[in-house]
């Protein structure tokens, strides 16, 4: 069965975009990066209108089986090997201000420098297992004072591990969580 009947409850239409471009505006950040890019509708967004910005985008770009996990996503509604394309072509349009790291999040995260970023967003494996997996591959690559920020904060996986993990965590709209990098 597609994600989208499976999952339809959950997956609501927001605009993620707008609450990241104003975060890396009000706090003048210039390094970032994606974990889950998708068709890049967020990671271009974002390097489009902070011209100051460069993002690393990490994406696996892989139908992957269906899990017994709760919210597991299997991306078989999407192809994906035509969604890589597109991203890897688009993001050569912003030279070095736009890195594709395509593979698993975690193994992507052993090339990134700790404490080298501003912010990280997650918006990758949705479920309670996969978000604690990004979330011990990914903090520490943001710089004290950055942020950690994610997507689908009500989907019930993803608010019980950033309620666990970061009791003091904000929502900035937009399914839009954050917590700045202690
Ligand atoms: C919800 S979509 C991302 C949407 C995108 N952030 C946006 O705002 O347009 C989730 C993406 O995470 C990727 N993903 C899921 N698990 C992953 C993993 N373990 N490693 C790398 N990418 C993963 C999927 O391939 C999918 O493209």
């Amino acid at each position: 069965m597609s994600d989208r009947k499976r999952l339809a409850h959950l997956v609501k239409a927001t605009n993620q975009r707008a609450v990241i471009i104003d975060l890396v505006k009000q706090h003048g950040w210039t390094r970032g990066a994606e974990i889950g890019v998708l068709r890049g509708k967020t990671l271009f967004s974002v390097l489009d209108a902070c011209p100051g910005l460069s993002m690393t985008g990490v994406d696996q770009w892989k139908v992957v089986p269906l899990r017994e996990d709760e919210n597991a996503e299997t991306y078989v509604d999407f192809d994906m090997r035509a969604l890589e394309r597109d991203v890897a072509l688009r993001a050569k349009g912003y030279g070095y201000r736009c890195i594709i790291l395509k593979g698993d999040s975690v193994a992507m995260s052993k090339s990134v420098e700790k404490g080298s970023l501003d912010f990280v967003f997650l918006d990758g494996d949705h479920t309670e297992h996969g978000l604690k997996r990004d979330i011990a591959a990914w903090a520490s690559k943001v710089r004290s004072g950055g942020m950690i920020l994610g997507h689908d904060i009500s989907w019930a996986t993803v608010n019980r591990v950033v309620s666990a993990k970061y009791p003091d965590f904000q929502e900035f709209g937009e399914e839009v969580w954050g917590v700045v990098k202690k």
